[in-house]
């Protein structure tokens, strides 16, 4: 059956996976808290990232930077003037949008300026006007229903002006009525299309979309004006450019080389939305690496490399390939700054959408750092004697949304001797808990004795846990339930006869006897490979 995101929201909240952040304050839009399960899913998520791309690798070093960096670092990189989401604000609700998460007609904006002339009046949308109102449509309707939506508006806009020309209420610049445009709809919720009027009511109750900056600021020190204004960073790449020089100048690095950092980022996002999949304080696990200067034929097959190793990570840490799949932009989806990027995406419940992203950047950051600090942010070649700005690959990867991931890959559903059974079918690499430790009583102290003994061990090396509660069968589902791969069953043999304990696998509930002494060695073999 489908999975769906209530269920997956259920679950987290029943098992210590996630909770709502400061729950008892009735919650805090955009935030989440990880609880027992969930920290230890991370820690193995963000674990696996780390062996497989710095550790495992000579080209790669990480860092870890402070996150909240001098102010000027976000005037360089462009997040300043340019971090920002396009959002409408309901006049009626108080409530806000983002404007491209919305199904908008882009021309139902009234020109004022009936001669057509371009002067910019002050009001920030490029010609004047007023906005009628928005066309919503939710993801899924057919192309009929968005054609007489399109129609409706159409009508609207001729009864209340008497005309057809218009501007775009977006770019301010002329335009007829044009045809709709395509934007992502998959997060346009129905409490969205309850608030949001109706197609074609006419009600003028959005405002112009604005700009708003999605960076959160503070103030350092004891002043409290512009001067002490500081930003949590929203992205943690920044941190690896303003070190650039720094680790360059301390290691042996030669290019092409990569620097890591795993950590908090920050966003003010307007619609935070399907639980930690957006939220507004979030982990990222990205990488700078820095190749050499050139075109398409140079840096591309670093690009390519990069895609191939982030998703060959990605399966390896076991999301299903079938729900991935590749998001290459190009021409007006594709930043500025950017030559190329391609998103890795996920088949969420909610829809196909972006899980990371590999971008090849050029030269634009370290070139704006340049420029901004003063500090020439470059390489020397000791072969060629040369000097130059390294281009750069980013590969970036957000923890959390790679954890929702995790666990909607992971969610299963099968019949065990005809009754129903849900578990998650984590690889043993990331499940948060390794192993169950099951006496198959709690009253018989040379089987306990054991199974603490065993446990003892094992907690040494992985996250184990101890259930002694309960008939045998009802353990293992609870353990299933929350993925754990192997579950071991101490019982009377184990004391009496043969001083070996039942190993049961989670996935095909297959159980094999293994002497004591070989636990540690079999299960090292299956979960660290
Ligand atoms: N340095 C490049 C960068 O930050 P991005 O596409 O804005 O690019 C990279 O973010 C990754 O970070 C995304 O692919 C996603 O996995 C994660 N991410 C971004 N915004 C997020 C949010 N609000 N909540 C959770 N994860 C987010």
């Amino acid at each position: 059956s489908k999975l769906k995101m209530e269920d997956v929201v259920s679950l987290c909240k029943r098992r210590g996976i996630v909770f709502p952040s400061s729950e008892i304050y009735n919650g805090y839009a955009g935030f989440f808290d990880y609880g027992p399960l969930g920290t230890e899913l991370k820690r193995n998520v963000k674990d696996a990232f780390w062996t497989e791309f710095v550790r495992a690798r000579e080209d790669v070093v990480g860092i870890d930077s402070s996150i909240i960096h001098n102010p000027s670092t976000w005037k360089s990189s462009g997040h300043l003037d340019g971090f920002s989401d396009p959002m409408v604000d309901c006049r009626e609700t108080k409530l806000r949008y983002r404007a491209d998460q919305l199904y908008t007609s882009p021309a139902i904006l009234l020109d004022n300026d009936r001669g057509g002339n371009d002067k910019d009046d002050g009001d920030g949308g490029g010609g004047g006007g007023i906005l009628l109102g928005y066309v919503t449509v939710m993801e899924g309707n057919d192309v009929d229903m968005i054609k007489s939506a399109e129609t409706q508006a159409k009508k609207l806009l001729k009864e209340s002006s008497g005309r057809d020309d218009v501007k775009d209420a977006r770019s301010g610049r002329d335009a007829r009525f044009k045809p709709f445009e395509f934007v992502d709809l998959t997060q346009v919720t129905e409490d969205i299309m309850r608030r949001v009027p109706s197609p074609g009511s006419g009600k003028p109750t959005l405002t112009m979309p604005r700009d708003f900056n999605l960076m959160f600021s503070t103030n350092v020190g004891a002043m409290q004006d512009a001067t002490s204004l500081a930003y949590l960073r929203p992205e943690t790449a920044q941190g690896i450019f303003i070190n650039y020089k720094n680790v360059l100048g301390s290691s042996r690095l030669k290019l092409p080389f990569g620097i890591a950092q795993i950590g908090k980022a920050f966003r003010n996002e307007i619609t935070p939305r399907n639980f930690i999949f957006r939220s507004r304080e979030f982990e990222q696990m990205e990488i700078e690496y820095f190749i050499p200067p050139g075109d398409e034929e140079v840096w591309g097959p670093y690009h390519r490399d990069w895609i191939r190793d982030s998703r060959s990570f990605l399966e390896g840490v076991g999301l299903r390939s079938e729900l991935l799949g590749y998001d290459v932009h190009s021409g007006d989806g594709l930043a500025h700054y950017a030559r190329a990027c391609t998103d890795i995406t996920f088949k969420f419940p909610f829809g196909t959408q972006e899980l990371m992203g590999i971008a090849a950047r050029g030269d634009f950051d370290l070139r704006s750092h340049t420029e901004g600090s003063g500090k020439v942010l470059d390489y020397f070649d000791e072969d060629t004697k040369e000097k130059f700005t390294p281009h750069v690959i980013e590969p970036s990867l957000g923890v959390d949304r790679l954890v929702l991931a995790l666990i909607c890959s992971a969610y299963a559903e099968d019949e065990i001797n005809g009754e129903k059974r849900n578990y998650l079918s984590f690889h043993p690499r990331i499940a948060p808990v390794k192993v169950a430790v099951l006496p198959l009583v709690k009253n018989k102290e040379p089987l306990v004795d054991a199974a603490r003994a065993l446990f003892g061990k094992l907690q040494r090396r992985w996250n184990v846990m101890y259930d002694q509660t309960g008939a045998i069968g009802r353990r293992y589902r609870r353990a299933d339930e929350i993925g754990v791969p192997y579950c071991i069953t101490v019982d009377f043999d184990t004391i009496e006869k043969d001083g070996a304990v039942t190993v049961r696998d989670r996935d095909t509930t297959e159980q094999v006897r293994i002497p004591l002494d070989e636990v540690v060695p079999y299960l090292s073999k299956m979960i660290d490979g």
